[in-house]
């Protein structure tokens, strides 16, 4: 048998991303790929890549003079380095990165990863190849599953992508263009894809889709399922205890949805739900589809069902006609909503958007300002939500053992890590925990004996 060939795979932007490298992983490995942490040992190296933002495209490029040096160190040791570019950026500039890089082997956009064996066998044979189409096939159903080993390697936590593509063409962004339309995949592979995680020690699933609350997938009995249906279903998995779903647009919530945060306790009370802009005329301008007191009141809904959720969310600043007025709106809506975290972004003008044409660009200094003064109120935000949960008993799934020596870490329900001293035997399993102090963004408890749920009924007497 010859040695197995070793594969680094860098990952950029979202959670789409980190899983569609574990299925690159998962569609190699019968060809005898194993996995290496580092680039110098590497056979074949795979840059998954990010478009979303001006930033994240140009690190594919510095990258790949990087890895032009280490082809020639491994060149001069008689070994091969095989160059990949995947994801986003070779799906948008994929004849572009053949232009300048003469490095790479194989282009191969999101939905043709499937194609990867045949593509380094014709790179092999032909030089290089390119692969952006967009095929009518289900690519999860070509992608082999991950192994019993692979599940166990990555932890009790994993993704489950559900649905990939958006309809929703907000004038910023490329998702519409790189990952193509909307589509949700049938449900019966979802349910299977999560007892197999769950038969192989998974204990928390992450739904994810680059828009997952448009779910809109085919039902065993021959319906369309939504989102929250497919939730009630997946809560009945035995050994799932946690599930999350990620990320979402405000006017695909639906009832059930809300309902299933009333009924499930398995699913997490942490929602990430974007609104990018607090102004009416900016979020009119970036096409979002609803207005600010309609994203309130999808929160309103939220909160009623279930009183204890808590919200990240996406915001831009410096869109294209922002005024200090809009920016304001922003910080009003933030001030109000109280966000447990959140991600905030300069504009980036990206190629072929509708935003990218409009004039009235933000002055770069007014854009710095406004981002620091978000950030600086969502960090307040942030620290007071973490600060809140010292001195009660929580939830925690304990995840991995810490870098601190007899530290195990794990996560609350919102998500914040939590540091207890115990054995490791309790990697695996949702245990109290009573929260004493907070370190940075850690925080820092001890093993509880009584659940949250049965202190409080046994408190109530109920
Ligand atoms: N410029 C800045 N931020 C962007 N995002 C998407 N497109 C752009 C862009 N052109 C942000 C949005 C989105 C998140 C994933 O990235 O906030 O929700
Ligand atoms: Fe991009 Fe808007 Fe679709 Fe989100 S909803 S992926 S921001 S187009």
């Amino acid at each position: 048998m010859s040695p197995p060939r070793k594969l680094h795979i860098k990952s950029y932007g979202c959670q789409m991303n980190v899983y569609d490298a574990q299925r690159m992983v998962d569609t190699l490995a019968p060809e005898g790929f194993v996995e290496t942490a580092s680039v110098g040992d590497a056979d074949l190296v795979i840059l998954n890549t990010c478009h979303i933002r001006e930033k994240a495209a140009e690190k594919v490029y510095s990258e790949l003079g990087r890895l032009r040096l280490a082809r020639e160190d491994a060149a001069r040791n008689g070994r091969d380095l095989n160059i990949v570019v995947a994801g986003c950026v070779a799906q948008a500039e994929g004849d572009e990165i053949i232009r300048r890089a003469p490095v790479v082997d194989v282009v191969v956009g999101p939905q043709s990863y499937h194609n990867l064996p045949r593509l380094l066998a014709r790179a092999r044979s032909e030089g290089r190849a390119i692969d952006t189409e967009f095929p009518v096939e289900d690519k999860f159903a070509a992608l082999p599953p991950p192994s019993r080993q692979a599940i166990r390697a990555r932890g009790v936590s994993a993704f489950v992508t559900v649905q990939e593509g958006c309809d929703k063409f907000c004038t910023f962004c490329v998702v519409p263009y790189t990952r193509g339309a909307e589509a949700s995949r049938p449900v019966a592979r979802i349910l299977d894809d999560a007892r197999r995680l769950a038969d192989n020690g998974v204990r928390e699933i992450t739904l994810i889709g680059q828009n997952v609350n448009a779910y809109h997938g085919d039902g065993p009995d021959g319906r369309t399922w939504s989102l929250g249906k497919l939730l009630y279903r997946l809560a009945e998995i035995p050994g799932i205890a946690r599930i999350r779903y990620s990320t979402n647009h405000p006017r695909d919530v639906d009832d059930e949805l809300i309902a299933a945060h009333r009924d499930l306790p398995a699913l997490m009370p942490f929602v990430h739900l974007p609104v990018q802009s607090g102004s009416d005329r900016i979020l009119a301008a970036m096409n979002r589809k609803h207005t600010a007191d309609e994203y309130r009141h999808v929160i309103a809904r939220f909160r009623e069902a279930r009183a204890d959720i808590a919200f990240s969310s996406d915001f831009i600043v410096g869109f294209p006609g922002e005024s200090e007025e809009d920016f304001k709106a922003t910080l009003a809506l933030v001030e109000q909503i109280g966000y447990a975290s959140a991600y905030s972004f300069k504009y980036s003008p990206r190629p072929g958007t509708p935003a990218a044409d409009m004039r009235e660009m933000v002055a770069a200094a007014t854009m710095d300002e406004r981002l620091a003064r978000l950030q600086d109120l969502i960090d307040r935000q942030q620290h007071a939500f973490n600060r809140a949960a010292i001195g009660t008993t929580v939830d925690v799934l304990f995840e991995r053992a810490a870098r601190n020596e007899g530290q195990i870490v794990g996560r609350t329900a919102y998500l914040q890590p939590a540091h207890v001293m115990a054995s490791e035997d309790i990697i695996g399993e949702v245990r109290p925990v009573t929260l004493d102090s907070l370190e940075r963004y850690s925080l820092l408890g001890r093993l509880a004996t009584a659940s949250p749920r049965a202190r409080a009924s046994a408190s109530t007497g109920a």
